[in-house]
C-alpha cells in the first residue's frame, strides 16, 4: 500500500467517526521553544493547555502532521531508525473521548480488514505496553479489545509517561507494537527487543499538568487537568513499511526512489553491507567500505526529503537557526553525493525524485516546484565552489596538524574555513573525524562569539528579553493590545502594566526607561522588516519618548519608552502619538520595498525569492535568493521599473482575507502562517505587486517619492541584497552623487560623462608608476645584500646571516632581500634570517632561508622560523628552504637575531 493510500485511510477512519480534518501546520509554526514542528500535537497545544476552545464541531480532530527532528543529524544513515522527517497521524479529543475511543478507534484502523478501508494487520501479531498502574487501559486491551494479557507489557515514565518536555499537558500513554518476526529478533514483546517488535503509535492520554523538571521522567506533577483529552501519533513512515513488507523507509516507495537515482549519478551501488553481512562478513575493508557508502546514501536520501519540506515551508539556507539546520543538510547532501563519486551537479535530480514522491500527499509541492529548485541548486551551486577551495585549504590544515604529531585541528583553522569558504563547523569536524583528527570547537565557539558580539554590539538591547516572558504572560492571554495605527497615528488609551527592569512595577519616574502596555496604540511593532514607529506618550501625569517597541506572544504591545517628565502609573489615561516624520517615511520606506520586490521579479523570474528585508525612515534593503551577481544592467532596470510604479499612482489596497484565498489571488505567500489564519494582503498595482504583509503602507504608490538604489551585494552564499533610499533621501542623495561627480569633472576640467575614461587612464598610470617604484627599491635592496653578506659568520661550516634590516621592510621585500642574499650564496651551506619593524602597522616580520647545502646539514628554515617567532610574539611557518613569520613585539627582535646561530648549531650539532 503507497504511503498516499495509508494516509487516506487514516484520515477517513477519523473523519467518518466525526473528527473535523486538520491540514498539517507549517514545520515553522511560531514557538519560542520549537525550532520546527516535532510531534502532531503542537498546533493543538493552545486547546490542551485550555488557552483556547477548539474550534471544532465535536470536540475532535484528525491531522497528518509533517515533523522535522534534527538533534542527532549525526545519527542518520548509521542506523536505518533515524529520519529527520517524518509524517505523525494523530486523532485528538478535546474533553470527548477517553482511553477506551482512543483504544478502540486505533485499534479497529490498524485490524481491519483492506477492503474495509483499514490496513488488515494480523490481529495476533500486535502487543502493546501501558503505563506501570494504569490498569484501567490494560483491562480495555484485554477485556474490551481481546489481547491475551501476556501481550499487554508494562512500563515506566520514560516510555510510557508522554510530555512535550517542558510544562504543560501530560499523561500516561500506551504504545502499540508489530511483531516483524523472528527473523528480526528475540521473542518477548518490545520490554525484549524493540526491532523485531517496532512502534506504531502511542496514544496518551493527557490527563495531567506537567510541572518544571527535565528530561522523560524527572519532572513534578502539578495535577489533573480540567478535562482529559487524547492525542495519538501513528508513525505514517513506520506503517508503511509493514503494509510495503520492507525493511526499513529507505526501501519505502517515499525514499526508495531517491536512492535510486543517487546510484545513478554517483555510480556507487546501495545495500551492499547487508549483502556481506548475511554472507557473514562485518570486519574486512570490503565491509566498511560498503557501509560507509550505504551510510551516504541513506542520508542523501533523509537529508533530500527534510530539505525539500523545509523549503517548502519557507526556509531558506542561512548562518543561523532553522536557516543553518537547512544549510547543513543540503550541504551534507552535496557532500555526501560527491564522496560517493558523483562529479557534476546532483541536487535538481535528486529533488525532482522526492518532489515525484511526496507530490502525491502535499500537492502544494508543484505550485513551489520553481523555487524549491531555485533554493537547492542555488546552495549546490554556492557550495560547490567553495568545497573546492576549502577541502584544498581543509587538507593542507589538516596535513600540518599531522606532520606537527598533533591530533587536534585549532579552532582558530576551523574559524577560518567557516569565514572564508563557508564551511560549517560540523562539515569541518565531519572532514577532521574522517582524517583521524578532532577539532578544537571551544576556540571556534569563542571566535564565533566574538566575530557575533561584534556584529550585535550596534543593536544591542534593543530587542526585550525572551527570558523574561512570563511576565507578558497575563498581558497575552487576557489583554491583547488592540493596534490602530494602521488608520491613525494618535490615539487615547490606558496603561494596563509597566515593565521596569523585567518585573512589573505599579509606577515610572522621571529619567526611567520602562515597558508600556497599553490597552490600544497606533504605534507599529517591528515585524515584517518595518521599524517599530517613534513618537511620544504623554498623559496628566508624564510624557515619555517611545524609543522602540515590540510585539510579545504576537500580541502585545511593548512601548520602549524613556520616560522624560512627571510620572506614569498603572491605571491612568494617556494619548500616544506617532511621530509624523517617521510614520510618513516609513510607510515611503515599506512600500517601497514591495516596489523593489516587484521589480526585481520582473528582472529576474520568479525564482528571486525573498530572504529577508528592512525597511526604516528613508532607507530600504531586501535579500533574495539569487546564484549570481547582478549586472549593472539588471540593477538599472529594476531601479527604472519601480519608479515608474511609483509614477503610476497606483491606488494601494489591503484585504483581509483567509490564507487560502490570499494565495489563490497568487499573493506572495508568508511562510510559518497556521491553518485557518487571517492573512492582510496588500496590494499595489493590482497585478504589480501583491504580498502578504502587516506593515504600513502609502494609500498612492507616488507617495513613496523617488527609490535610489545604492547598490547591490552579497550576504552569504546565493543571497543578495539590495539596497536603496526613499522618498526625499533618496533626492539627497542624487543630488550629493550630482554634486559629487561635478566637483570631481571641474577638478579634472572634463565633462562629467568622460569622468569613467579619465579614472581609468589616471588608475593604469598610478599603477605603473608604482610597478616601476618597486622595481627600485628591489634593485636598491639587492644593493644592500653584500653588506649584509660581510657580517656573516660561521656556525661549523655554515655561514649565517642573521640581522635585523631597516625599519618598514614589508614582508614581500623581506622575501625579495633573502631570496637575493641565498642566490649568492651559491652552492655554499648558508642561513639567512632577516627581521624588521613597521611602526607604523606595529608589525614585526621576518623571514629564514637556508641553502640546499644547509638544508642537507639539517638546518630547516621553517624550524628557525618557529623557534624565534615567540621572541617577538608571532607566529609562522613554511619550507626548509624558505620560511616566513610575523610578529607584533618588536622589543625581542634582538633576542630572536640571536637565537638563530644556536637554533643553526642545535640543527647541525656544531658549536
Ligand atoms: N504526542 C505523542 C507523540 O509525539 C503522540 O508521541
Amino acid at each position: 500500500m503507497q504511503t498516499h493510500e495509508i494516509r487516506e485511510r487514516f484520515i477517513n477512519h477519523y473523519v467518518k467517526a466525526g473528527h473535523a480534518e486538520v491540514p498539517s501546520a507549517s514545520l515553522i509554526l511560531d514557538d519560542p521553544n520549537l525550532l520546527f514542528v516535532n510531534a502532531g500535537m503542537v498546533p493543538f497545544k493552545p486547546y490542551f493547555l485550555g488557552e483556547q476552545n477548539p474550534p471544532f464541531p465535536n470536540g475532535t480532530a484528525t491531522s497528518i502532521q509533517k515533523c522535522v527532528r534534527t538533534l542527532d543529524i549525526e545519527e542518520v544513515g548509521i542506523t536505518t531508525r533515524h529520519n529527520t522527517f517524518f509524517q505523525m497521524a494523530g486523532n485528538f479529543s478535546f474533553g470527548q473521548y477517553f482511553k477506551e475511543g482512543a483504544i478502540s478507534h486505533a485499534w479497529s484502523l490498524l485490524t481491519d480488514p483492506v477492503d474495509e478501508g483499514g490496513f488488515g494487520l494480523d490481529k495476533d501479531r500486535l502487543w502493546v505496553t501501558v503505563y506501570l498502574d494504569d490498569d484501567e487501559a490494560a483491562q480495555i486491551w484485554h477485556e474490551k479489545i481481546g489481547i491475551p494479557e501476556e501481550r499487554i507489557q508494562r512500563l515506566g515514565m520514560a516510555d510510557n509517561y508522554w510530555s512535550m518536555g517542558v510544562p504543560g499537558p501530560c499523561g500516561p500513554c500506551s504504545e502499540i507494537y508489530y511483531d516483524r518476526g523472528e527473523e528480526y529478533g528475540e521473542y518477548g514483546g518490545p520490554v525484549v527487543d524493540d526491532t523485531r517488535y517496532i512502534e506504531l503509535w502511542n496514544l496518551v492520554f493527557m490527563q495531567n499538568e506537567r510541572g518544571k523538571g527535565i528530561g522523560k521522567d524527572d519532572f513534578e506533577i502539578v495535577g489533573p487537568l480540567p478535562k482529559k483529552n487524547i492525542d495519538t501519533g501513528m508513525g505514517v513512515e513506520r506503517v508503511a513499511c509493514i503494509l510495503q513488507g520492507v525493511e526499513n523507509v529507505y526501501e519505502t516507495d517515499l525514499l526508495a526512489p531517491v536512492i535510486k537515482v543517487a546510484e545513478d549519478l554517483t555510480g556507487a551501488t546501495y545495500g551492499r553491507s547487508e549483502q556481506l553481512i548475511k554472507a557473514g562478513d562485518t570486519e574486512s575493508a570490503d565491509y566498511h567500505a560498503a557501509h560507509t557508502d550505504d551510510i551516504r546514501f541513506r542520508v542523501i536520501a533523509d537529508h533530500c526529503r527534510t530539505g525539500l519540506m523545509l523549503i517548502l515551508d519557507g526556509v531558506t539556507p542561512g548562518n543561523e537557526g532553522r536557516g543553518y539546520i537547512l544549510r547543513r543538510l543540503l550541504r551534507r547532501i552535496i557532500r555526501s553525493a560527491r564522496l560517493l563519486g558523483a562529479t557534476g551537479v546532483t541536487m535538481e535530480k535528486l529533488m525532482d525524485t522526492v518532489r515525484s514522491t511526496m507530490t502525491p500527499s502535499y500537492p502544494e509541492i508543484a505550485d513551489n516546484w520553481e523555487r524549491i529548485r531555485a533554493v537547492a541548486v542555488g546552495e549546490e551551486t554556492a557550495f560547490l565552489k567553495t568545497l573546492e577551495s576549502g577541502t584544498r585549504l581543509f587538507e593542507t590544515i589538516a596535513a600540518q596538524v599531522k606532520g606537527s604529531g598533533l591530533t587536534e585541528l585549532s579552532g582558530d583553522a576551523a574559524f577560518s574555513l567557516h569565514d572564508t569558504h563557508g564551511f560549517p563547523i560540523d562539515l569541518t569536524v565531519e572532514m577532521a573525524a574522517e582524517s583521524g583528527l578532532t577539532v578544537d570547537k571551544e576556540g571556534f565557539d569563542a571566535r564565533m562569539a566574538e566575530q557575533k558580539a561584534r556584529a550585535k554590539a550596534d543593536n544591542r538591547a534593543k530587542k526585550h528579553d525572551h527570558a523574561d516572558v512570563a511576565v507578558y504572560r497575563p498581558f497575552v492571554d487576557n489583554h491583547p493590545t488592540v493596534f490602530l495605527g494602521y488608520d491613525s497615528t494618535e490615539a487615547e488609551g490606558s496603561i494596563l502594566g509597566i515593565v521596569a527592569g523585567g518585573a512589573l512595577v505599579e509606577r515610572a519616574g522621571e529619567g526611567q526607561k520602562v515597558q508600556l502596555i497599553l490597552d490600544q496604540t497606533p504605534f507599529y511593532a517591528e515585524a515584517g522588516g518595518q521599524l517599530a514607529d517613534r513618537g511620544q506618550i504623554t498623559g496628566t501625569g508624564g510624557a515619555a519618548t517611545v524609543d522602540d517597541v515590540q510585539k510579545t506572544g504576537k500580541k502585545v504591545w511593548l512601548h520602549n519608552v524613556t520616560v522624560t517628565g512627571g510620572e506614569f502609573a498603572v491605571g491612568q489615561r494617556v494619548t500616544a502619538t506617532v511621530d509624523h516624520t517617521w510614520r510618513h517615511k516609513a510607510r515611503q520606506a515599506h512600500s517601497g520595498t514591495h516596489m523593489i520586490h516587484a521589480a526585481l521579479r520582473q528582472v529576474l523570474g520568479p525564482t528571486a525569492v525573498q530572504a529577508g528585508s528592512l525597511n526604516k525612515p528613508g532607507y530600504l534593503r531586501f535579500d533574495f535568493n539569487y546564484g549570481e551577481q547582478l549586472t549593472a544592467d539588471q540593477l538599472r532596470r529594476i531601479e527604472l521599473i519601480a519608479n515608474e510604479a511609483v509614477d503610476a499612482d497606483y491606488q494601494v489596497n489591503t484585504i483581509e482575507t483567509s490564507l487560502d484565498e490570499a494565495k489563490a489571488m497568487g499573493a506572495m505567500a508568508l511562510f510559518g502562517e497556521n491553518y485557518g489564519a487571517e492573512v492582510r494582503v496588500v496590494e499595489i498595482g493590482g497585478p504589480f505587486s501583491m504580498e502578504l504583509c502587516g506593515g504600513i503602507h502609502v494609500e498612492h504608490s507616488s507617495q513613496i517619492g523617488p527609490v535610489a538604489v545604492l547598490g547591490e551585494s552579497s550576504v552569504g552564499s546565493g543571497v543578495r541584497r539590495i539596497e536603496a533610499y526613499s522618498g526625499v533621501d533618496s533626492f539627497r542623495f542624487l543630488s550629493d552623487q550630482h554634486k559629487l561627480s561635478g566637483a570631481l569633472a571641474s577638478q579634472l576640467r572634463i565633462p562629467s560623462e568622460e569622468l569613467p575614461d579619465r579614472v581609468e587612464a589616471l588608475t593604469t598610470r598610478l599603477n605603473e608608476a608604482e610597478k616601476r617604484i618597486a622595481q627600485f627599491r628591489t634593485a636598491e635592496l639587492s644593493a644592500k645584500v653584500g653588506d649584509y653578506l660581510l657580517q656573516a659568520t660561521m656556525v661549523g661550516d655554515i655561514r649565517v646571516v642573521a640581522a635585523r634590516v631597516p625599519d618598514g621592510i614589508v614582508a614581500g621585500d623581506l622575501r625579495t632581500l633573502a631570496t637575493e642574499a641565498k642566490s649568492r650564496a651559491g652552492s655554499d651551506a648558508g642561513v639567512i634570517f632577516f627581521i624588521s619593524s613597521d611602526p607604523e602597522s606595529g608589525k614585526v616580520p621576518f623571514i629564514a632561508a637556508a641553502t640546499d647545502a644547509a638544508v642537507a646539514a639539517g638546518v630547516k628554515a621553517g624550524d628557525i622560523i618557529k623557534t624565534v617567532a615567540p621572541y617577538v610574539g608571532g607566529r609562522g611557518g613554511g619550507k626548509p628552504a624558505m620560511a616566513q613569520g610575523s610578529g607584533s613585539d618588536a622589543a625581542g627582535i634582538d633576542a630572536a637575531v640571536k637565537a638563530v646561530r644556536d637554533i643553526v648549531a642545535d640543527a647541525t650539532g656544531a658549536k
